[in-house]
């Protein structure tokens, strides 16, 4: 019977462990938790979203007060658009973030960081641009696109001298969105070195409507592995989304997967960022307690427990500060709901907005449970303690898990 350390995932010259961790924003994948799976030989992925605020808060750097000391004048304004990002500072906080990361890798493993196009930050292709090119001037080893089409995202940083030289690699929930990414890559003769296939299971943002339920990612990934073949294009598959033991990871890579993304499983270790009083929530709950709604203001669809504090908070706009959801206009689709409500309840002092929700400031704060559909197994993963709370895990114990576990079983903690 095979075990996923049965396979190696080779990407270039290089060869690992077909396990990556996937980028969870704002610091919940935490640059201890990629170091942890670069360590034990395959990818951990750091996040790019909110870099100046994760670097205060790891470096007690001081991007955000600047910010919003800069724009604080501006606070009361329902107009957003002179809310912009100083690009040299961003670029900063990039290299600072990703810098201290990579010099702190050990072992054989690779480090890549997660880019969500939809992180506008009020000026999309500028930002966006800093944002790669810092990431690859602090040495980082790969980079995965997600959160977007990505259609102009590469012809943004082809000058860079270290273009050929990063692993590059897309997040796509469909052949579709594949093969419009594939013509644009083509053009600039620089194909993906990786494809993720985001199944409708997956915590964060869904590429899928609210039909989610109606796909699976197995049929996906067959899909999208025919076409490669057809095509003659040897780009390693990797699954993610629902693939919660080391045997689903099998099932996988026999069917002719590269590797797999697992996050999930991870957001209940000791490396997570989440706030252990948070990784409780997640330990606790049960299948009816995750909703896949429309409360982010990208208009994606995206999974959470229901019992997130950022549901139905009617919080003002925090873009002075924050501001990255922002388009090139200096809109957001929180603002609009938040003034709508505003404007109906004008004597109210604490008001509520059930369709939308200030993701910038919920996700900094931690107050987004945003989270896969099988973490209601979390449980079955951990031991219960004395006091009704559960264990948290190690990474490495849950890494190592996916690894050696065979027969869909999961190795508990030691007590
Ligand atoms: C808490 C959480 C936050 C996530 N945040 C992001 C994100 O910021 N960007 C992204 O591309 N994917 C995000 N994801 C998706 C994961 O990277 C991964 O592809 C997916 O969750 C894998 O499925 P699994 O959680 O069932 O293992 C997130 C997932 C979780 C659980």
């Amino acid at each position: 019977m095979k075990r996923v350390d049965d396979f190696r995932l080779r990407l270039g010259k290089k060869e690992l462990v077909p396990v990556m961790t996937g980028g969870m924003g704002v610091d919940i994948s935490t640059a201890e938790l990629s170091l942890v799976a670069a360590r034990l030989g395959g990818i951990g992925h750091i996040s790019d979203a909110m870099v100046p605020t994760v670097s205060d808060r790891r470096f007690k750097t001081g991007f955000v007060k600047e910010k919003q000391k800069k724009y604080k004048y501006n606070v009361a304004n329902r107009d957003k658009s002179v809310v912009q990002f100083d690009l040299v500072r961003l670029a900063e906080a990039t290299k600072l973030h990703v810098g201290r990361t990579m010099e702190a890798k050990k072992g054989d493993g690779l480090i890549f960081i997660n880019t969500m196009e939809k992180l506008t930050m009020g000026s999309p292709r500028d930002t966006l641009r800093v944002r790669l090119s810092a990431a690859m001037d602090g040495g980082i080893d790969g980079i995965t696109l997600s959160a977007g089409l990505h259609l102009g995202s590469l012809a943004l940083i082809e000058d860079h001298p270290r273009f050929r030289d990063v692993k590059f690699g897309i997040i796509v929930s469909s052949l579709r969105a594949l093969t419009l990414f594939l013509r644009k890559s083509a053009r600039l003769n620089r194909l993906p070195d990786y494809i993720i296939v985001e199944g409708p299971l997956a915590g964060g943002h869904l590429g899928f409507g609210m039909d989610w339920v109606q796909y699976d990612l197995k049929t996906i990934v067959d899909e999208i592995h025919r076409y490669l073949t057809q095509e003659n294009l040897n780009i390693p598959l990797i699954p993610a989304g629902g693939i919660f033991t080391g045997t689903d990871a099998v099932e996988f890579l026999e069917a002719g997967a590269a590797a797999v993304q697992v996050a999930t499983r991870f957001t209940v270790t000791r490396e997570c960022g989440l706030p252990d009083k948070v990784k409780q929530e997640y330990f606790r709950a049960n299948e009816e307690d995750i909703e896949v709604n429309l409360i982010s203001p990208t208009g994606y669809p995206m999974r959470m427990l229901k019992n997130s504090p950022a549901i139905g908070a009617g919080i003002r706009p925090n873009c002075e500060a924050y501001g990255y959801l922002l388009d090139g206009t200096g809109n957001c689709a929180y603002i609009e709901a938040y003034n709508r409500e505003l404007d109906k309840h004008p004597d109210e002092e604490n008001i509520s907005v059930m369709d939308k929700t200030c993701l910038c400031t919920h996700m900094r704060n931690f107050d987004c449970w945003t989270c896969g559909h099988y973490t209601y197994r979390l449980k079955d993963t951990s031991r219960r303690l004395p006091d009704g709370s559960y264990q948290l895990l190690n990474a490495e114990h849950v890494f190592k898990d996916y690894l050696y576990s065979t027969e869909h079983k999961i190795a508990l903690p030691a007590e």
